[in-house]
């Protein structure tokens, strides 16, 4: 299989999927979304987004298999599956905010060998492939440099329907308010993983993700020099709805933090 090839046929996809998402924001009002669960929103635009998706990525590889947001799985037990979140940030995007992003990972036998997270607001795409580098609209990225939690900048993702480990989440963001140069909840996880990967943020976690909003962002974090784990130090993160990631330096560390509140 050509990664190279089909990380670049899938650039294109995301370029044109973020034309019509823009293109659609420009005709929207803040009511016109539905409401699929408790704080869980969708649009006419991640819908058809992933519809588009799903048709062209299925010509790039026959016989593959997909899990997407909206469509749900099919044929995920196939030997290449893609992952696909058409709309990272359904909020933001309701609201006129960024980042929102178009999330896309390849697996190959549960492994991840292309992942693309096309952030539309400012239309950056970050992306890698199974040996390569990882890229930013094609300028390589590699994590950040910071050393300590002391220096290091926060992303995060407050939960909105799961509020059960709530108590213990405030108290170790409440110790990162402290302890680091701050939070930030961007609202599209798979753009927190990205700007980890290029140094942006140091560290992310967040728990009650799906597989659709970290597996391309997880794959670039390591694919530009950093770590991912769920919540203890393991690698269930893309079912396991808990993870972490961040450069090698802060990684003990932010684990160990989170080990210590979350456990
Ligand atoms: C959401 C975003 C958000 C995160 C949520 C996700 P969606 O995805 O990634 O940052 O906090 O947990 O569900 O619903 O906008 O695709
Ligand atoms: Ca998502
Ligand atoms: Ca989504």
């Amino acid at each position: 299989m050509n990664y190279s090839k089909i990380l670049k046929e899938t650039l294109n996809l995301t370029d044109q999927a973020s034309i019509f998402m823009k293109s659609e924001r420009s005709k929207f009002s803040n009511t016109t979304f539905e409401t699929k669960s408790h704080n869980s929103f969708v649009t006419h635009v991640d819908k058809q987004t992933e519809e588009f998706l799903i048709e062209k990525l299925e010509k790039l590889i026959p016989n593959c298999g997909f899990i997407g947001e909206e469509g749900g799985e099919k044929h995920a037990d196939k030997e290449f599956v893609w992952i696909i979140d058409p709309l990272d940030g359904t909020t933001n995007y309701i609201h006129s905010l960024s980042p929102v992003a178009i999330s896309i990972a390849l697996m190959h036998n549960n492994k991840p060998v292309i992942g693309v997270v096309h952030e539309i607001g400012l239309n950056e795409a970050f992306y890698s492939a199974k040996g390569e580098k990882a890229y930013m609209n094609q300028k390589e990225i590699h994590v950040s440099k910071v050393s300590t939690l002391q220096n290091s900048l926060l992303g995060t993702g407050f939960p909105y329907y799961d509020y059960d480990r709530l108590d213990k989440y405030m108290a170790l963001m409440k110790e990162f308010m402290h302890t680091s140069h701050g939070l930030r909840r961007l609202g599209s996880a798979a753009t927190d993983l990205a700007y980890v990967a290029c140094g942006r943020l140091d560290g992310f976690f967040e728990y009650s993700l799906s597989p659709w909003d970290v597996a391309a962002g997880a794959f670039i974090v390591e694919q530009a020099g950093g770590k991912v784990a769920d919540f203890s130090g393991g690698d269930n993160y893309l079912f396991g709805q808990e993870i972490i990631a961040s450069n090698n330096l802060i990684y003990d560390a932010l684990l160990n933090e989170v080990m210590k509140f979350m456990a």
